[in-house]
């Protein structure tokens, strides 16, 4: 079966090739549909802009198409940067600015608990869609550690563990990440509709 991961973002795209992995499944990335128009991520929700991304590009390829959005929650900032991580730092996205404006808000406050948030929307060509979500709670380190992986990752560093997701193989990260359980659980979820 073909399924087109509905995303721009390479990072995205390259682990969820890399968790994805069941046997007669051909992901294809978005380089295939240039003219694919962008979808406006609007939703109040990460599960509303995963669908919307899903089913837009579903109806416009005629294929099934997998879609992401995800992003870091941080409690004592009230939830953000929530649905706005991508651009918590304003346009264009930019990981090191974002990070930056980070670290200051969080100058001043103890508790740097957070969790990253992962919603996973499944849609076909005529308009099924369901979603699936997966989450990984930690805390914001005091400053930017590591190389690997993308976004906040050297920030974060997840329960029971001393370095970020930065600092970690893609392996370790896509084993305990929100990303990694969103997907496990649609592996599981979805199997005959992926098989
Ligand atoms: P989206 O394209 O609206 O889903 O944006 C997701 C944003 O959340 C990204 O641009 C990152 O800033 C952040 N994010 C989501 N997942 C991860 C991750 O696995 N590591 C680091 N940052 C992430």
């Amino acid at each position: 079966m073909k399924l087109l991961i509905a995303t721009g973002n390479a990072h995205k795209l390259r682990e969820i090739r890399q968790i994805f992995t069941m046997p007669g499944l051909e992901i294809l990335g978005m380089e295939a549909f240039p003219d694919a128009p962008e979808v406006i991520e609007d939703g109040e929700t990460f599960e509303a802009n995963a669908v919307k991304k899903a089913v837009t590009l579903a109806s416009v390829t005629g294929l099934w198409a997998l879609a992401d959005d995800s992003g870091l929650v941080v409690d004592v900032l009230d939830g953000a940067p929530g649905v706005y991580s991508a651009r918590y730092a304003g346009e264009p996205v930019d990981y090191a600015a974002n990070n930056s404006k980070l670290l200051a808000e969080l100058a001043d406050k103890p508790d740097r608990t957070a969790r990253f948030r992962c919603a996973i929307a499944l849609a076909s060509p005529d308009g099924d869609v369901r979603v699936v979500d997966g989450s990984c709670k930690g805390r914001i380190g005091e400053n930017l550690k590591g190389c690997e992986g993308f976004g906040y990752d050297p920030l974060f560093i997840p329960d029971g563990y001393d370095q970020t997701f930065a600092e970690m193989p893609a392996e370790e990260k896509n084993a305990i990440s929100h990303r990694g359980r969103a997907l496990a659980r649609a592996e599981s979820e979805w199997a005959d509709l992926l098989g």
